[in-house]
C-alpha cells in the first residue's frame, strides 16, 4: 500500500515512522510512507499557504491551490484522497478495514482555521478521528495510519486480529497475565481451568456484559 501525507510539518512524522511496527513493515516494503510539504507547491513568492478568511472571523484558512496542484502531483486513478477534518465522518473499526484494502490513499492534514470549503471537490472522503478539535491533522493521520497498517497482510500477528473489540459490535474480552493473585485481585478461575468451551463462553458472556456497561451505543 502507498500513503501520500500531505501537511506542513513533515517533522512530526519522523520518529512516528522509525518506530516498532511502522518502522519494521515499510522496512519490509509493506507499506511505502511518503511525506510531502504542501507549502513547496505555494506559487507565492512568499510560499505562503494560508490567508484570512471572506466574511470575516479569526484564523488563517489554508488556499487551496498548494494543496490541490500536490494532490494533482501525487494522485492517480486509483488513489482514495482523504481530508482530515473534525467536519468529517467519524472514523470507525469498519471504514478502516475499507481503508486497508486500497492500494493508494493520500492523507491531507489541516491546520490554523482549516481548509477553504471548496477543498471537498478535490477529495473522495472527510474523515474525523472524534468529536473533538485537534491543531492539526497530523496526529489524525497517525491514527490512520497505525489502524490501517495493522490489517495489512504480514504487519503484525494474524491471531491479535481475531477477536478485536468492534468486531460484532462488541468489545473485547478481558485479558489476564501473571500473577493470578496482584493486591488480592484475582484472574477469574474459569480462565485457568483449561476447559476451552467454558472459557469460550465466559469471554463472550463478559464481552456482552462489558460492552453494556461501557458502549451500549454499539448494541443498538
Ligand atoms: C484547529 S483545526 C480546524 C478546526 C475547524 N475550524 C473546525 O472547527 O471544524 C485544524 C486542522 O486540524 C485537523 N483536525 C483537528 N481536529 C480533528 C479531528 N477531530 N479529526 C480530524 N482532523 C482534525 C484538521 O485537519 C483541521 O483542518
Amino acid at each position: 500500500m502507498k500513503i501520500t501525507i500531505l501537511t506542513l510539518f513533515p517533522e512530526i512524522f519522523h520518529n512516528f515512522l522509525k518506530t516498532s511496527i511502522i518502522n519494521n513493515i515499510i522496512k519490509n516494503k509493506i507499506v511505502n510512507i511518503k511525506i510531502i510539504n504542501f507549502r513547496d507547491f505555494s506559487k507565492d513568492k512568499h510560499k505562503k499557504v494560508d490567508d484570512y478568511q471572506y466574511g470575516g472571523g479569526g484564523g488563517m484558512v489554508l488556499m487551496l491551490q498548494p494543496i490541490v496542484d500536490a494532490i494533482n502531483e501525487y494522485k492517480t486513478k486509483n488513489t482514495k484522497v482523504i481530508l482530515l477534518t473534525p467536519q468529517g465522518k467519524t472514523l470507525v473499526q469498519k471504514k478502516v478495514k475499507d481503508f486497508s484494502r486500497q492500494k493508494d490513499i493520500i492523507l491531507i492534514c489541516g491546520r490554523y482555521e482549516g481548509f477553504d470549503e471548496r477543498i471537498v471537490n478535490y477529495v473522495d472522503e472527510c474523515i474525523s478521528i472524534g468529536d473533538y478539535i485537534l491543531m492539526g491533522g497530523e496526529i489524525p493521520a497517525m491514527v490512520l495510519i497505525e489502524s490501517i497498517a495493522r490489517l495489512l497482510d504480514n504487519s503484525i500477528n494474524k491471531q491479535s486480529l481475531d477477536v478485536e473489540s468492534f468486531d460484532n459490535n462488541l468489545l473485547d474480552y478481558s485479558a489476564y497475565t501473571k500473577p493470578i493473585n496482584f493486591d488480592n485481585y484475582k484472574v477469574p478461575t474459569i480462565l485457568l481451568s483449561g476447559n476451552h468451551n467454558k472459557i469460550k463462553e465466559f469471554r463472550i458472556k463478559e464481552q456482552i456484559s462489558k460492552t453494556k456497561k461501557n458502549r451500549p451505543d454499539l448494541l443498538k
